[in-house]
């Protein structure tokens, strides 16, 4: 049986940072206000690069880590929901980008902070039906662009950034163990932003805010609720138990939300990772920058389980476990 097995991670942010502290002089907030309602601290922030600018060079440090070249590549799938324009793809740019080979498939996935949980799900099921043998999975976003900065209560919570994974097709036991994917669109209110394109003539009725919108406290109840689930249908499919998992790395969006589903669970601190603190809500980049970071650091090795999940907007929420 075909396995998509994750032979490389990679990430990148910008080199910008914005702290609580500098948040201070555009809002009327404070860092001791940001850092205990969400541990929070700063974030990074695109000045001079754009959506798919990220996302290559996350992309590009995945394929170096797993040792594939630009022509190997026969699929990217791009999470994201703040690409530079509506159409080309993010994932046709970082193919142009990256030099990928002509006549591999390049397309995008909205699915708000669950992205990369979709597009994991996506070419999950292309490896493993034999339609594809090595894929790009990126999750970036820049919410810089659609967060109002005028507004305490959203901007404070996102940043930007790119995470990035390649998957093989292979035999054996490690690699994806089970996506579990899942929106309920009638809350779409909780949290979206407008299109960012002007209003057409013929339009009679245009609502555009084009900022990003949320109602915070219901978004915590229900991501918290949500990602519980999700995390159950993966344990109970793998048959896992909290033993079994070496690491949880849950979307970034809250401490409180992510110590809420810990304490669910059970999990000792040192089993779920955060960073938060540094990079803030990356939205689709939030994962896999986070698997990234746990790579690189010697957290996870392989034949270690990990569990991943999501919330986001639509909304959305999901879950994977992978051996890696
Ligand atoms: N600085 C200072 N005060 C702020 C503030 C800020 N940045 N943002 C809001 N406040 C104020 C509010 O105006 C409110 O004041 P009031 O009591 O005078 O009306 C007070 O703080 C409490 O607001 P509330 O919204 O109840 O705070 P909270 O503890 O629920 O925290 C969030 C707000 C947004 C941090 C929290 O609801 C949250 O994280 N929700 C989930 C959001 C999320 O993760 N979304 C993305 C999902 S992918």
């Amino acid at each position: 049986m075909l396995r998509a097995r994750l032979i490389g991670t990679g990430s990148h942010v910008p080199k910008k940072i914005l702290t609580n502290h500098d948040l201070e002089k555009l809002v009327e907030t404070s860092d001791d206000w940001i850092s205990t309602r969400t541990g929070i601290r700063q974030r990074h922030i695109a000045v001079d690069e754009t959506t798919s600018d990220m996302a290559a060079k996350a992309a590009k440090n995945a394929m170096k880590a797993a040792g594939v070249s630009p022509r190997d590549i026969d699929l990217i799938v791009v999470g994201t929901v703040t690409p530079e324009m509506c159409f080309p793809s993010t994932a046709c740019f970082v193919q142009s980008q990256l030099g990928i080979k002509s006549g591999a498939a390049a397309f995008d996935v909205s699915a708000a902070c669950s992205g990369f949980l979709y597009a994991l799900d996506v070419a999950d099921r292309y490896i493993r039906t034999g339609a594809a043998a090595k894929a790009l999975v990126i999750g970036v976003d820049r919410f810089s662009r659609i967060v109002d900065w005028k507004d305490r209560s959203t901007c404070v919570l996102f940043g930007d950034g790119a995470g990035a994974v390649v998957l093989s097709a292979e035999k054996g036991t490690k690699g994806v163990l089970s996506c579990h994917i899942h929106s309920d669109g009638r809350h779409w209110e909780m949290l979206y932003a407008d299109s960012p394109c002007p209003p057409s003539p013929f339009e009679e009725k245009h609502i555009s805010s084009r900022y990003l919108k949320m109602n915070g406290n219901e978004t915590f109840k229900i991501a918290v609720r949500t990602m519980g689930q999700a995390i159950g249908e993966a344990m109970e499919t793998n048959g896992l138990t909290p033993e079994d998992i070496s690491l949880l790395i849950p979307h970034q969006a809250n401490l409180r939300i992510i110590n809420a589903i810990r304490d669910r669970l059970k999990l000792p601190d040192d089993k779920v990772y955060t960073n938060l603190d540094r990079y803030g809500n990356t939205s689709a980049g939030s994962i896999p920058l986070a698997l990234d970071e746990a790579v690189r650091d010697g957290r996870v090795k392989g034949g270690d389980i990990i569990l991943f999940v999501s919330f986001g907007g639509g909304l959305t929420w999901a879950s994977s476990a992978v051996r890696l």
